[in-house]
């Protein structure tokens, strides 16, 4: 997960490894990895973020970076001299494991005034000690729409459809929106045994019900393909015989619909606020990220879709309901994205995996696409 020794090591041992294919590589205060081809004006831009979720697999995004790495690799040793580069890019902390995208945010100057001061983690570690402890040094890395051509990330679908098609190649045309939200309650703890139920002040017994009732109108206020998800449900102190004294939950939503993305949010609030007066119990709510729907440029896309075709296969056009940098980067560059196949669309856990033979065809597919785009 984002600051980890261990993403702190995999952050330096990719500076290693694109400095081996002839990139001039570093990081930046943020721990943002940037490989750029040295003597040229113009470069594609490739990457992803090697950051994960805890527990997260091995290819959710390190598969992208690396799929940079080598199309820089290959297309240096093939022409080293050409006038438009490739620079590679590990973004961090996609996941938001403290601030959702923070590396591309940052890269495409989208950080708000005081976003990072308010950042934490779930378990209330503020950002900036995590920046702290990384000890990443250097001015962030920007993108320069005069120099990069384009940005390309390649990325495991995470879903069912090309595994079930029997596709090898998805090429993304657009991102769902995205909403998160951390709500806390404050009670009083108790003993559980002896306090009578009337009594009690309960900080968990509101959240419950919350949770039930997003479940409820989600359901029915919600799209076809609206999703929601209670990712993480935490109770204080924490045991048998003692009444919660403090309870937090983060909510999550997503739909490719902003107005819709709007009322669900301020239903949200609304009803919050309607627990709180009749359970006496102190709510708060509090948005920790609000994403935009997106979409990727047509032209690169296409350029995705036809090296896909060259390599014999005929690519699924998809939107992508799982959050990507690339969504980021559209603010700032020309974008495409690939997906390969995941077996049984598991992601977002340990057993997440990909058939080699898929893994090394995408790779082929995204060097080939890279070259068009070079061409263009
Ligand atoms: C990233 O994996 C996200 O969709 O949250
Ligand atoms: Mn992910
Ligand atoms: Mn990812």
């Amino acid at each position: 997960v984002a600051f980890s020794p261990q993403d702190v090591e995999a952050r330096r041992w990719l500076c290693e490894r694109l400095s081996e294919v002839g990139l001039e590589a570093g990081t930046d205060c943020y721990g943002n990895v940037l490989g750029t081809w040295p003597g040229v004006q113009r470069a594609a831009l490739i990457g992803s973020h090697t950051d994960t979720v805890p527990r997260g697999g091995w290819l959710d995004g390190a598969l992208g970076v690396i799929y940079g790495l080598e199309a820089a690799r290959v297309i240096r040793e093939d022409r080293p001299d050409r006038s438009i580069g490739v620079d590679v890019i590990s973004f961090q902390d996609e996941e938001g494991t403290y601030l959702p995208c923070l590396g591309s945010k940052s890269f495409c100057g989208l950080l708000q005034s005081g976003e990072i001061e308010a950042a934490r983690s779930v378990s209330g570690e503020p950002l900036s000690d995590a920046l702290g402890r990384a000890g990443f040094k250097g001015e962030p890395f920007r993108a320069r729409p005069d120099r990069h051509i384009a940005f390309l990330e390649a990325h495991i679908e995470q879903g069912p459809r090309l595994i079930s098609s029997g596709t090898r190649v998805g090429v993304v045309t657009s991102f769902v929106g995205i909403r998160r939200m951390t709500v806390s309650a404050r009670g009083r703890a108790d003993h559980a045994g002896t306090t009578p139920m009337t009594m009690r002040r309960d900080a968990a017994a509101p959240l419950f019900r919350f949770a039930a009732w997003v479940s409820e109108h989600f359901a029915a206020a919600g799209g076809p393909d609206t999703v929601w998800n209670i990712g993480k449900f935490a109770v204080e102190p924490g045991a048998a015989n003692v009444v919660p004294s403090g309870a937090q939950l983060t909510l999550e939503f997503r739909d490719s619909d902003p107005d819709l993305l709007d009322r669900l949010e301020a239903a949200v609030y609304e009803h919050l606020q309607q627990l709180a007066r009749e359970t006496d119990i102190s709510i708060e709510a509090q948005a920790t990220a609000r994403i935009p729907p997106a979409r990727t440029t047509e032209t690169v896309s296409d350029v995705i879709a036809v090296a896909a075709r060259d390599n014999g296969c005929e690519p699924l056009l998809m939107q992508s309901g799982a959050g990507h940098d690339c969504m980021i980067l559209g603010k700032s560059m020309p974008t495409g994205m690939m997906f390969i196949p995941s077996i049984g669309g598991r992601s977002h856990d340990i057993d997440e995996d990909t058939d080699e033979r898929d893994i090394v065809f995408g790779c082929q597919v995204m060097v080939n696409a890279v070259e068009r785009l070079l061409m263009t």
